[in-house]
C-alpha cells in the first residue's frame, strides 16, 4: 500500500475541507483522474458530476483556486490516499461525548455541529463565532472564540488527534505520544497531515449555558465614544465578548456602527456592561441565548448571512493592544467615502473582536505552536466583500492601506506586527503568522522535515522545509 501511495504523490498541494470557509491561496496540480486506485475511484467526482459544485463550493471566491476533482473519502482507509485535489471531509461529520466528558469531533464537523452535541450534554468549549466554520480547520491555526478567556483557544482544549500522514500511516498524537507533533498541530496544524478526528476537553456550562446578549447600534458620530468604552474595559472580563462592527446599509449606503456584546453570565451582570454603551446608543436589543444557540442566533442571525458561500471575500487582519481611536475614526471616514464612490462594495465591513485572554495567557508561551499569547487583546478584521470585480482594486487598496496602518507599532501598541493566521490575507511574512523567535522556526521546520518530507501539505501558510526559507 505504501508503495502505491508514494507513486500517487506528485508535487502537489492538498486542500482539506470541512466547510470550505477559508481563503487559503493554493494551487491545483491534479491530473484528470487517471491514476486513482480502483478502490477509491468511486469517491472521486469531476465537474461532470452534479455533486461537484456543492462539494467544491468555497466561502470566498476571491483569488480562489480551481479544482478539477473532489475526493470524498468514505473511511480512514480511503483517506490515506489522494493528492492534488480538494478532499472533502463531509463523511467525517460527527461529535461524540466520551465517558470522561471529552468530546471527539470528526474533521467534517462545523462549529455549529459541535455545539449541538456538546451543549446537549450540558458542557461547553471554545468555538468560533460563525456556525459554518470547520472546527478542525479553525483549531489547526489556533481557534479564537467568545469563551477563550475562560477556557483558552479551541486548540488549547485539544487532548488527542487522530490523523493520516503523507504516506498513509495513521497515527495518534497527544501530550505524551508524538508530543512534538502534538505541539505543532495546535497553531500550525495544516502542515503535517490530514486530521481525521480530534478529542477536546469540555467544561461545565458557565451560568447553566445561558448568555446575555446586547445588540447596540450607534450614530457614526458616537464611534469615538464606543472605542473609548471598549478600551476602558481592557483587560476584559473573561466572561465578556465584544464585537464592534462598522458596515453599511445596503439600501441607503449609510455607515452603521454596531456593537454585539455577549456575557456568559446573568442578565444583571451583563447589563452592567451594556449600560456603558446604551446611554448613547440608537437602539439596544437584549436577548438570552443558550450556548448551542450562540453561533446561529447571536447578532440576530447575522453570522448565517456571513456564511453564504461564493462571494468575493478579500480579508485582512491584525491584532491590536488597544483600539487606536484616531486611526479607527479615520478608517471609518474613508470607509464611508469608499462605499459612496463604489456602492457595489456595500457588503464590506470592518470589525474588532475584543475577547477575554486570561486562560490563553495562563498557558506558557511554548504550550503550542500558537505564537501570539499576550498579544491578542483585539483582532481587527477587514472584510472587503463584493461580487463585481470592477470594484476589486478600490476595495483591496482601502483594506491593505488600513491593515498596514494598524500594523505599525505606534498604532497597534505591539512592538511587531501580530496576525492570527486564520484572519490573515496571505501576503504576511511567515514570522508574523508563526512568531519571530528562532526556536519556533527551528521547531516547526524540524517537524515539517520529519512529517511532511515532500511538502504535500503546503497549501495554506506552508512551514518551510529549510530554515533559510523563513520570512
Ligand atoms: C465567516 C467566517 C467566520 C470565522 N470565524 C472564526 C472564528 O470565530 N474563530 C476562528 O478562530 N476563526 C474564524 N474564522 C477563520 C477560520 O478559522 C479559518 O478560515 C479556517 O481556515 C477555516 O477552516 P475550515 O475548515 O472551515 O476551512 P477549510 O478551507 O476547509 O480549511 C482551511 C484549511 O485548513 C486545513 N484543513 C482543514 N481541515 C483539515 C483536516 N482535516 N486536516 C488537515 N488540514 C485541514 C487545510 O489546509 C485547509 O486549506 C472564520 C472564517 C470565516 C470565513
Ligand atoms: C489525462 O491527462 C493526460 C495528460 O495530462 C492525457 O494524456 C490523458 O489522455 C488524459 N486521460 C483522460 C482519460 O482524459
Ligand atoms: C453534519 O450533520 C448534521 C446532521 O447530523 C447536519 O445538520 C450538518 O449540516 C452536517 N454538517 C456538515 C458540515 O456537513
Ligand atoms: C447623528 O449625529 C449627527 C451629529 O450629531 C446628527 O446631525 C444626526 O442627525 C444624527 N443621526 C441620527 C440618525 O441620529
Ligand atoms: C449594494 O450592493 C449590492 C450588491 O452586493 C447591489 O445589488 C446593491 O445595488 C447595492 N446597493 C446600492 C444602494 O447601490
Ligand atoms: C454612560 O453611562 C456610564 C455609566 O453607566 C457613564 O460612565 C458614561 O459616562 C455615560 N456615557 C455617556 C456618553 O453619557
Ligand atoms: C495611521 O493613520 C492615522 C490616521 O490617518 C495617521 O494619523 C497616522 O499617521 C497613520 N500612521 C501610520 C504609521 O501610518
Ligand atoms: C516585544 O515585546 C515583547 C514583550 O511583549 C518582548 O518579549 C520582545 O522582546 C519585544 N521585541 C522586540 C523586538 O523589542
Ligand atoms: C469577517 O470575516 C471574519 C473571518 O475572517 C469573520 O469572523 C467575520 O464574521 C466577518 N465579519 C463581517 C462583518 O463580515
Ligand atoms: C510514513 O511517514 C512518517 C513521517 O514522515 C515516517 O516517520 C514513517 O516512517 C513513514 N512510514 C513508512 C511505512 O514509510
Amino acid at each position: 500500500m505504501v508503495g502505491r501511495l508514494r507513486s500517487l504523490l506528485t508535487l502537489s498541494a492538498i486542500i482539506v475541507t470541512a466547510s470550505s470557509a477559508a481563503t487559503p491561496i493554493c494551487r491545483d496540480v491534479s491530473g484528470n483522474g487517471t491514476g486513482w486506485p480502483s478502490d477509491v475511484v468511486g469517491s472521486v467526482v469531476d465537474s461532470s458530476d452534479p455533486k461537484f459544485s456543492t462539494q467544491s463550493a468555497r466561502w470566498s471566491s476571491y483569488e480562489a483556486p480551481t479544482f478539477s476533482q473532489v475526493f470524498a473519502p468514505e473511511d480512514e482507509e480511503q483517506l490515506s490516499i489522494g493528492n492534488g485535489v480538494l478532499i472533502t471531509m463531509e463523511n467525517f461529520n460527527y461529535t461524540k461525548i466520551n465517558d470522561d466528558l471529552t468530546a471527539t469531533v470528526g474533521a467534517g464537523s462545523t462549529f455549529n455541529d459541535v455545539v449541538q452535541v456538546v451543549g446537549a450534554a450540558g458542557r461547553e468549549m471554545t468555538v468560533g463565532s460563525c456556525p459554518c466554520v470547520g472546527a478542525t480547520g479553525a483549531y489547526l491555526g489556533g481557534g479564537v472564540g467568545r469563551l477563550q478567556g475562560l477556557h483558552g483557544l479551541s486548540s488549547d482544549g485539544v487532548r488527542k488527534i487522530r490523523m493520516a500522514l503523507w504516506n498513509g500511516t495513521i497515527i495518534e498524537t497527544t501530550d505524551s505520544v508524538n508530543p512534538d507533533l502534538f505541539w505543532g498541530m495546535r497553531g500550525a496544524g495544516q502542515n503535517f497531515g490530514f486530521v481525521i478526528e480530534t478529542t477536546f476537553a469540555t467544561y461545565p456550562q458557565t451560568n447553566g449555558g445561558n448568555n446575555y446578549e446586547s445588540q447596540l447600534t450607534f450614530n457614526i458620530s458616537s464611534l469615538g465614544t464606543v472605542v473609548d468604552t471598549v478600551n476602558s474595559l481592557l483587560p476584559l472580563d473573561p466572561k465578556l465578548a465584544i464585537v464592534t462592527i462598522v458596515g453599511a446599509d445596503a439600501t441607503t449606503l449609510e455607515t452603521l456602527v454596531l456593537v454585539n456584546l455577549v456575557y456568559a453570565g446573568t442578565t444583571e451582570e451583563g447589563r452592567g456592561y451594556s449600560n456603558l454603551f446604551s446611554n448613547y446608543s440608537i437602539s439596544n436589543i437584549e436577548t438570552t441565548l443558550t450556548y448551542a444557540e450562540l453561533p446561529t442566533k447571536s447578532a440576530g442571525g447575522f453570522n448565517n448571512i456571513k456564511c453564504i458561500k461564493g462571494h468575493r471575500q478579500d480579508q485582512y487582519g491584525v491584532s491590536m493592544k488597544t483600539i487606536d481611536k484616531n486611526s479607527f475614526i479615520a478608517m471609518a471616514q474613508e470607509y464611508t467615502d469608499l462605499i459612496q464612490a463604489n456602492p457595489l462594495l456595500n457588503a464590506s465591513a470592518f470589525l474588532v473582536e475584543t475577547f477575554g485572554v486570561q486562560a490563553i495567557d495562563d498557558l506558557g508561551d511554548d504550550y503550542s505552536a500558537f505564537p501570539h499569547r499576550g498579544r491578542i487583546n483585539n483582532f481587527l478584521e477587514i472584510n472587503v466583500s463584493f461580487d463585481d470585480d470592477s470594484v476589486a482594486d478600490a476595495g483591496d487598496a482601502w483594506g491593505k492601506r488600513w491593515r498596514d496602518n494598524f500594523s505599525e507599532p505606534d498604532v497597534s501598541g505591539y512592538n511587531s506586527t501580530v496576525v492570527y493566521q486564520n484572519y490573515g490575507h496571505g501576503d504576511e511574512m511567515l514570522s508574523t503568522l508563526y512568531g519571530a523567535d528562532a526556536w519556533r522556526h527551528e521547531r516547526l521546520t524540524a517537524l515539517k522535515q520529519s512529517y511532511d518530507p515532500q511538502g504535500v501539505f503546503n497549501a495554506y501558510h506552508a512551514v518551510p522545509r529549510s530554515i533559510e526559507r523563513w520570512s
